[in-house]
């Protein structure tokens, strides 16, 4: 994870740096730094924790220099503390990171019997001492740099700045992404486009293996064999604007309040409201249309909340269209050497569309001549410039780090695969198609009708409040979505939680029930309701205490005095997940505001997890 950012200016650079890593506290926010060369002088300001502290330090102590680089850090070697920060600096280099240098041990080992002397913990700071190496051993700027990328191993995007040259960045990429800004007699480079949107929408991305020497009116780029490389120029889309909260406390209860709007702009995409048909919209750079019908097998590969919708996805594609699918978290996928089918399709779903272990996965797929398809939210993204077929979500920037309006549109496009799949494989008759997008129509306005709840749940998110365990139930799609229940109250509020498959209570976790055990289950009035009823009996019997989120049909059969309910809209039921989704996200958001956690950027977490 972690942000980098560059520029070789003409202007002070400090404040442009620190504004483009605003824009980059989503991949972590441990401690933030920013150095800087005037007249021959290398110096630097680094603050423990997030930006705004580095803000404060800058402001008391300011930097001038016309080039600068900047980091914003989620750790992962050494602890989240001033020294750890980056940039870190041996002799007259400079090094920020983003990545894990996994052969460091060895290298920082032979480093200090050379005579370096580390000052930090992190992996980070042998790139800096293995550039100096280069440079004391005679090598001029560029090839000092070059001679340390390539003994790295791990994956990393560099920026690395020299004392003794004030007009030259050298940058490298293997694995995170790394973007290039082109200015006006000014160069940049960031961590991603959006970083770099204020100052140009002109952008080269460096592809795996590249390093690049930037200077303020040139820009040479090397591919992994050390041949120069023209890689093409693109303008950005990405916005120069950083969203605000508007009248909301946190970005979440944003962005959970954007669903309504976000899943029908999604939604539309991929369905012809006025023929009433599925109408799916590839985006990929893709002469071969995805024929759903000429497949045996889907995969999908993803992490966190998009494999949970992934893994719901799963029930759709098997029951409506009929095409057995199996579904892996990405870090088990990618070394799990999983046979693949000839004529099957990867689909890898991600926000972000940076995520290292579901491009791990990708890659696996590649060399494996599959198909390759991907549901993201960053168009411009790595996963979605390597995928055949590209369905992007339209959920707009999501900020808060715990995924919810992004969840639901990954939702919303799967559901519109699922069907159109169906369709394609013969398995859906043009007036299941016309009912089932007719549902999808409703999928907006259900949600809307459903934050008129919030008062309520936020009265039961309190009684969440301090327990030290919660449990989430579900059958069929509701499973996935008690999963990604209790991993959002898990991030947020730091409680542990755990989701089973209601059936498989009474195999082992019942143990688990007491008074003290709240059990937040999700049974809309269906075909298997009266199972999952049973099994809240089973519960209730044991003095669990049971939030029970259903239907008024669902409430109206229940028939247990004990258990609170948050009795949603009757709604058709291909569109339940993505509407029930909204009382699991506001019930997390509820428990963790009243226990005082930091919301928008949970302990521990970054938004955009590159590293392994
Ligand atoms: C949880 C959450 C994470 C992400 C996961 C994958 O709220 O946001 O679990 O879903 O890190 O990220 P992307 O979707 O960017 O690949």
């Amino acid at each position: 994870m972690c942000g980098i950012v560059g520029i070789v200016g003409t202007r002070p650079v400090a404040p442009l740096i620190v504004d483009a890593l605003k824009r980059l506290e989503y991949r972590g926010y441990d401690s933030a730094g920013v150095a800087t060369i005037e007249s021959g002088v290398l110096d630097r300001r680094r603050a423990e924790g997030k930006l705004v502290n580095l803000q404060d330090r800058l402001d008391t102590s300011p930097l001038s220099g016309r080039i600068g680089i900047g980091h914003t850090r989620w750790a992962t070697h050494g602890a989240p503390i001033e020294i750890n920060a980056h940039p870190h600096f041996s002799g007259g280099v400079a090094v920020v990171h983003n990545g894990i240098i996994e052969n460091f041990r060895d290298l920082r080992a032979a480093l200090e019997a050379d005579g370096f002397v580390f000052d930090s913990q992190t992996d980070t700071e042998v790139v800096a001492h293995l550039v100096e190496k280069g440079l004391r051993d005679g090598l001029p700027p560029e090839e000092a740099a070059h001679y340390a990328i390539q003994k790295l191993s791990g994956a990393f995007a560099l920026a690395v700045m020299f004392k003794n040259d004030d007009n030259l960045i050298v940058a490298a990429r293997n694995g995170p992404p790394l973007a290039i800004g082109h200015g006006q007699g000014e160069m940049y480079l960031g961590s991603d486009a959006v970083a770099l949107a204020p100052f140009t929408n002109r952008i080269t991305y460096l592809e795996d293996g590249d390093w690049a020497v930037i200077r303020r009116d040139e820009l040479t780029i090397f591919d992994e064999h050390g041949e120069a490389v023209k890689r093409q120029q693109q303008l950005s889309v990405g916005s120069a604007l950083l969203v605000d909260k508007g009248n909301h406390r946190h970005f979440m209860l944003k962005e959970i309040y954007e669903q309504p709007e976000v899943i029908g702009h999604t939604l539309a995409n991929y369905v012809d409201f006025n023929a009433e048909k599925i109408a799916l919209r590839d985006m990929g750079d893709n002469d071969n249309p995805l024929d759903f019908a000429k497949l045996d097998r889907l995969n999908i590969t993803a992490c966190g909340t998009a494999y949970l919708a992934g893994y719901l996805a799963k029930y759709w594609f098997e029951r409506h269209a009929r095409l057995p699918v199996d579904i892996d978290v990405a870090s088990e996928f990618r070394y799990r050497e999983v046979p693949l089918s000839k004529n099957g399709l990867s689909l890898f779903i991600s926000q972000s569309g940076e995520t290292a272990d579901t491009l791990a996965g990708l890659k696996y797929c590649e060399e494996h001549g599959q198909k390759l398809a991907a549901i993201v939210n960053v168009r411009e993204s790595t996963i979605a410039r390597s995928s055949h077929s590209v369905f992007p979500t339209l959920a707009g920037p999501e900020i808060g780090v715990a995924s919810t309006k992004a969840f639901t549109c990954q939702l919303a496009v799967l559901a519109s695969l699922a069907i159109g799949a169906g369709v394609q494989r013969g398995h859906i008759d043009p007036a299941a198609e016309t009912e089932m997008v007719r549902a999808l129509a409703e999928a907006p306005r259900y949600a809307n009708e459903v934050l008129k709840l919030e008062d309520e749940i936020k009265d039961l998110a309190h009684t969440l409040a301090n327990k030290q365990h919660v449990l989430y139930l579900g059958r069929d799609t509701n499973y996935p979505l008690a999963m990604e229940g209790a991993l959002k109250l898990k991030e947020l509020s730091y409680i542990h939680a755990e989701a089973y498959a209601a059936g498989e209570l009474k195999h082992g976790p019942i143990a688990l029930i007491d008074e003290e055990m709240p059990v937040v289950v999700i049974a809309p009035h269906d075909r298997i309701f009266e199972k999952t009823v049973s099994n809240m009996q089973e519960v209730a019997a044991r003095g669990g205490k049971i939030i029970l989120i259903t239907d008024p049909k669902g409430a109206a059969e229940v028939g247990m005095d004990e258990a609170k309910v948050i009795v949603m809209p009757e709604m058709p039921e291909i569109i339940t997940p993505i509407v029930y989704a909204l009382p699991i996200q506001m019930l997390a958001y509820h428990t963790a505001v009243h226990m005082g956690t930091d919301v928008d950027q949970p302990r521990n977490l970054a938004k955009s997890v590159t590293v392994e």
